[in-house]
């Protein structure tokens, strides 16, 4: 099956499906289970089939972590049960999160944050035995940092000094402007974003530590320290795992 022409949506549903499918499989997704569930596009669609999954029978007593207030919502319309990280049904640790992304590099770094959701969605990456990240085709780059902006939560009363800082590290800072709404994005957490773009490749690795440095800023995109498995949608309708 290679000469289909899926379009980009159809690339988020088929990785998406592929991978709850394919884990399952593994055994990696299994019954009893704590698992983190992320934010976007091409989580959704695997939301949705993890809850076919727990509906046919073939996984159960799923403990289920959301990452954003459109997590919780698809969870709650899906029937998933939804906890906390600190609720003691999860203990603060989950056998695996699956997610989307912004971008992905070779060495399987990623920028995320796309959709505003980067602090819980890296708690719950972070705090994952296993990290799966599920794409399109498009997010599978030879670099990071210097085409999709890189998302930093910072909080508000930070927002000039932490601009000065992040402009001396060599980044312009784009603040995230509201749809539908006036003035900036107001995160999950009562937070704002910066967009952050290099002119010249930087290191992810390095720079993940660096802004998080810097006093007012809460979390950011560079996601390096849970190298994930990686589930990528083709055009042509295969799925290809990194
Ligand atoms: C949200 C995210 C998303 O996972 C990322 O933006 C990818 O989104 P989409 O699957 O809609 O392209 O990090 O904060």
């Amino acid at each position: 099956m290679t000469n289909k022409n899926l379009t980009q949506n159809e690339q988020k549903t088929l990785a998406g499906n592929f991978a709850i499918d394919k884990l399952i499989e593994q055994k990696r997704i299994f019954s009893g289970m704590k698992i983190g569930l992320g934010t976007g596009s091409t989580a959704m669609p695997a939301v949705e089939r993890l809850a076919e999954r727990i509906k046919d029978g073939t996984i159960k007593d799923i403990c289920a972590v959301a990452t954003s207030f459109q997590t919780t919502i698809a969870c709650e319309n899906f029937g998933i049960p939804v906890f906390s990280m600190n609720a003691k049904e999860i203990g603060g640790h989950l056998d695996l999160a699956i997610d989307g992304a912004d971008e992905i590099n070779p060495k399987k770094q990623l920028i995320k944050g796309g959709g505003a959701a980067l602090l819980l969605e890296k708690i719950v990456a972070y705090n994952a035995d296993n990290f799966v990240i599920v794409a399109d085709e498009s997010k599978d780059v030879p670099s990071i940092g210097t085409c999709f902006s890189l998302p930093v939560e910072i909080i508000a009363e930070a927002r000039i000094s932490v601009i000065r800082t992040l402009e001396k590290l060599g980044a312009t800072c784009t603040l995230r402007q509201g749809v539908k709404k006036a003035g900036p994005v107001i995160t999950d957490n009562g937070n704002l974003i910066l967009d952050l773009l290099w002119k010249t490749v930087p290191n992810a690795a390095e720079m993940e530590d660096k802004i998080n440095n810097i006093v007012g800023v809460v979390e950011n995109g560079f996601f390096c320290k849970n190298i994930p498995t990686v589930f990528i949608a083709h055009s042509n309708g295969t799925v290809s795992e990194r």
